[in-house]
């Protein structure tokens, strides 16, 4: 039997990829293991969600550290003595430090709320929301140095329809998060994702046939 993958899920608030990972997990769907939760925030909603599921939990006090660097070696310092393999961000407000990327390299995972690289950075849901697109997503992609930068590993897309608010979108986006983030995780876990430069090859993704869709849909043309 092969071994499990160790996760490592760096978290600062609700945690509901979190809970979509442990459910994933639970369910035998995801062949992975979390071998601890780091949170940046003391009150985030996640360590409660980890908790519930005796998951193991570390609780980082950004006031306590001198620095970035100091923070996040601690991080990686606490994910090493746990034999992490791979390092998920999952609502994690942080921007990671060089140091820290170079102790997993490929190796740390994150999902934005948009279709990147369409609207990086804070707030995805509200950019894509006002600028007034017709299809809005999801996004997890592999950490490089940038903001959102870094390979795709798998986008979800969804409609945007004249009568949703930011709210109706973003609940729309994350619905789909949740389905796509354990997904990817397993893809890594069963050794099916290849980076090469910007590109992450995924060894049988499925048959190619995805349709075209179009928002309003199309009568006729
Ligand atoms: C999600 O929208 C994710 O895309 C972004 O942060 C949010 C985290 O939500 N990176 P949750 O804490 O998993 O509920």
């Amino acid at each position: 039997m092969t071994a499990l993958l160790n996760l490592g899920v760096l978290i600062s608030g609700s945690g509901s990829n979190l809970q979509s990972i442990i459910d994933h997990i639970e369910k035998g769907k995801l062949k992975a293991e979390i071998k601890i939760v780091i949170s940046s925030n003391p009150e985030a909603l996640g360590v409660k969600k980890a908790k519930n599921h005796s998951v193991p939990v570390a609780v980082l006090d950004s006031g306590k550290f001198a620095s970035r660097e100091e923070f996040d070696s601690e991080m990686a310092r606490i994910l090493k003595e746990k034999k992490v393999n791979l390092v998920i961000l999952a609502g994690f407000m942080r921007i990671l430090t060089p140091g820290f990327l170079k102790s997993f390299p490929g190796r740390i995972m994150n999902i934005h709320p948009a279709l990147l690289p369409s609207f990086p950075g804070l707030h995805g849901q509200k950019q894509a929301f006002e600028y007034g697109v017709k299809f809005s997503g999801c996004t997890v992609h592999f950490v490089d140095e940038g903001v959102d930068t870094g390979p795709i590993i798998i986008q979800g897309v969804v409609p945007c329809y004249d009568d949703d608010t930011e709210d109706s979108l973003s609940q729309r986006i994350l619905k789909e998060e949740h389905r796509i983030y354990p997904q990817a995780i397993q893809l890594f876990a069963e050794g099916r994702l290849q980076i090469e430069g910007r590109k992450v090859r995924v060894t049988h993704a499925g048959e190619k046939s995805i349709p075209e869709i179009h928002n309003p849909p199309l009568f006729g043309f």
